[in-house]
C-alpha cells in the first residue's frame, strides 16, 4: 500500500556523472524467448565478453532468480506477471548504479515488457527476441521440461499449454536456431556501438589482442 509520508531522496551522483566516469552507459538489454531458445547461452557469453573488456555487466536469469528474490512465485500468469515487474525494479536499480544488465527471462507477455520499457528512459530499453521455432527448443529440450509437459506433467508451459506473446518491435531479433551464440554476440555488440551505449574500442581492443 502506498505510504504518503515517503519522500523521494535525490541521490548526489547522477547518472551522467557515472556513465562519465564508466565510460559507456547503463542500459537493459533485455532478451526474451521461449525455453531453451539460447536467452541465457548468449546471456552469459555476452556478460563473459563485456567483462573482460572492461565493461561492468551482470546477468539476471530466470531460473537463478527464482532461487532466490522470486522463489515465492510460481509459472502461473498472475506469478510471471509479478517476476517480471520485480525484475523490471532491480534492473532499473542497477541501471542507475551504472550497471549493463543483461536480463534473461521468458517474460511471456507484451504488456509485461511494455511496462519495464516504460519504467526506463528511452535509450535504457533494448529489447531481444530470440527467435528459434518450438520444434527446435523442444529437440534441444536441456532440461528435459518439453518432455514432461508433453506427457502433462507441467501444466501451463509456455509455448505447449500457455501463451508466448512474440515482440511486435523488439531492437534486435537473434535468430538462434540460424546463428551462432558467437554470432549473436558479435550482433549485440554491433548496436550497442552504434547506439554509443558501448564505445568502438571495446571491439577493437578485442582484435588486437
Ligand atoms: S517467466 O515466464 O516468468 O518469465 P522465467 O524466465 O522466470 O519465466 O522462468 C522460466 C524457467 O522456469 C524456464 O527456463 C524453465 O526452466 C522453468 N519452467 C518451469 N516450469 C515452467 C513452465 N510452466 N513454463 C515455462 N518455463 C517453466
Amino acid at each position: 500500500m502506498a505510504n504518503n509520508n515517503i519522500v523521494w531522496h535525490e541521490p548526489s551522483i547522477t547518472i551522467d556523472t557515472r556513465w562519465k566516469s564508466n565510460g559507456y552507459k547503463s542500459s537493459v538489454l533485455w532478451f526474451t524467448g521461449l525455453s531453451a531458445s539460447g536467452k541465457s547461452t548468449i546471456a552469459h557469453a555476452l556478460d563473459k565478453y563485456l567483462h573482460e573488456n572492461g565493461i561492468h555487466s551482470y546477468v539476471l536469469d530466470g531460473d537463478n532468480v527464482r532461487h532466490g528474490l522470486n522463489k515465492d512465485l510460481d509459472l502461473s500468469p498472475a506469478s510471471r506477471k509479478e517476476n517480471i515487474r520485480r525484475i523490471g525494479e532491480v534492473s532499473k536499480l542497477f541501471v542507475d548504479a551504472g550497471l549493463l544488465v543483461i536480463a534473461a527471462f521468458i517474460a511471456p507477455f507484451r504488456e509485461d515488457r511494455r511496462q519495464i520499457r516504460a519504467l526506463l528512459e528511452k535509450e535504457q530499453f533494448i529489447e531481444l527476441f530470440v527467435k528459434c521455432s518450438i520444434d527446435e527448443c523442444e529437440k534441444r529440450d536441456p532440461k528435459g521440461l518439453y518432455k514432461k509437459a508433453r506427457k502433462g506433467e507441467i501444466k501451463e508451459f509456455t509455448g505447449i499449454s500457455a501463451p508466448y506473446e512474440e515482440p511486435e518491435n523488439p531492437e534486435i531479433i537473434l535468430e538462434s536456431d540460424k546463428f551462432s551464440k558467437d554470432e549473436c554476440v558479435g550482433r549485440i555488440l554491433d548496436y550497442m556501438i552504434e547506439k554509443k551505449i558501448i564505445p568502438a574500442s571495446v571491439i577493437d581492443q578485442a582484435n588486437t589482442t
